[in-house]
């Protein structure tokens, strides 16, 4: 059995997954259970009267060729927070395994893993930079059987280092996995480490089109992990995951033309990101714009409250992080249009 195989849980080793109907399209379907008829009005290229494809084909093709990995390294699930559910829920036993994560990070990982009675070991982010605490982190991870690093970090929003990332997978290869959350690089400029999962066997990439292709409601995010951990989180994924709709949808709007579209308008973001956080920083009611490399400004106000007030009397939520440790003050603004982007500066000013 393979090292990585060897963190797994024993009774998903075990485990006989679920036979799903034969995916054979050179045949009439009379084996699952569906309607011959498509649903009145039903104008969808698969039909919607039957099952997808497990792992469709040509959605795991386009995500290997956008994200520049082998297929076979490759799974498609409803969102990176779907893989983070399996990633929990095939390495922790209940009761008896932990996850680490790195606070102040994305809140799920903390909550899927106590979903699946994991344990959470948390290794905070050092001082006003948010930095990894390297050691700390290795320290904890040989305990548990998944780090969660999440880079551009949300919600402070910068960068982690890599030479850290690659540190500590290196220390802890045989003894957990890294799962490294990149559901903002695209607006960091920073190359994705999947290229690295060769050399580093525990590391897990997530990605998602949730953020930088616009197609957050389609739910589809990509793990890229070496070939036995795909195959083992194949094993645990609900049996037609995702819907033909998604397929359909994702295929139409990752074309050639829907990727340049997407790339000029994360350049927008990146001006707007630049444009606010040099008028946040001006204003007398702001105390610090913390650095960011996604798509999104921490900011800690004089008077969080008011300033959210603010915004939602200008029709704007922005989120709050006011109570969160470490993130006392702290409001984080997705980065909008320039009207909205506008609209929320001159809410602010006036509050
Ligand atoms: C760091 C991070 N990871 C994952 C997700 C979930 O992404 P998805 O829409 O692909 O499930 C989010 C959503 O905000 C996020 O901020």
């Amino acid at each position: 059995m393979s090292s990585l195989l060897a963190l797994a849980r024993p009774d998903i080793l075990e485990l006989q997954p679920y036979q799903h109907a034969a995916w054979d399209p050179s045949h009439e379907r009379m084996h699952a259970n569906e309607m011959p008829w498509r649903a009145q009005g039903d104008n969808s290229d698969a039909g919607l009267n039957r099952y997808p494809e497990p792992q469709p084909r040509a959605l795991v093709e386009r995500m290997a060729r956008l994200y520049d990995v082998p297929a076979s390294q490759l799974l498609v699930g409803r969102g990176s927070d779907e893989a983070i559910d399996l990633l929990v829920r095939a390495f922790c036993r209940a009761g008896i395994d932990s996850v680490v994560t790195c606070p102040p990070t994305f809140g799920f990982y903390k909550v899927a893993a106590r979903i699946q009675g994991a344990a959470v070991i948390e290794v905070p982010l050092r001082g006003e930079d948010f930095l990894l605490d390297t050691r700390g982190v290795i320290g904890a991870g040989a305990r548990a059987k998944i780090v969660f690093l999440c880079s551009p970090n949300n919600p402070t929003g910068r960068l982690l280092d890599e030479p850290d990332i690659l540190a500590i997978c290196r220390a802890l290869e045989g003894r957990a996995l890294v799962c490294l959350d990149e559901a903002y690089l695209e607006f960091s400029g920073r190359a994705s480490l999947a290229s690295r999962i060769g050399e580093y066997p525990n590391l897990v990439i997530l990605r998602t089109l949730s953020k930088a292709y616009a197609l957050a409601g389609a739910r589809c995010g990509t793990l890229v992990a070496a070939e036995d951990t795909v195959a083992l989180l194949k094993r645990i994924i609900p049996p037609y995951a995702i819907p033909s709709s998604t397929v359909e949808d994702v295929l139409r709007l990752t074309e050639a033309p829907q990727q340049a579209i997407s790339a000029e308008r994360i350049r927008t973001i990146l001006e707007e990101r630049e444009r606010m956080r040099l008028r946040l920083a001006n204003m007398p009611s702001v105390l610090q714009v913390f650095d960011s490399d996604a798509n999104f400004l921490l900011v800690r106000f004089r008077d969080a409250r008011s300033t959210l007030e603010a915004g939602k009397s200008a029709g704007l939520l922005v989120r709050d992080f006011s109570t969160a440790p470490r993130l006392e003050g702290c409001l984080r603004i997705s980065i909008g249009t320039p009207e909205q982007n506008e609209r929320l500066l001159a809410a602010v000013e006036r509050a």
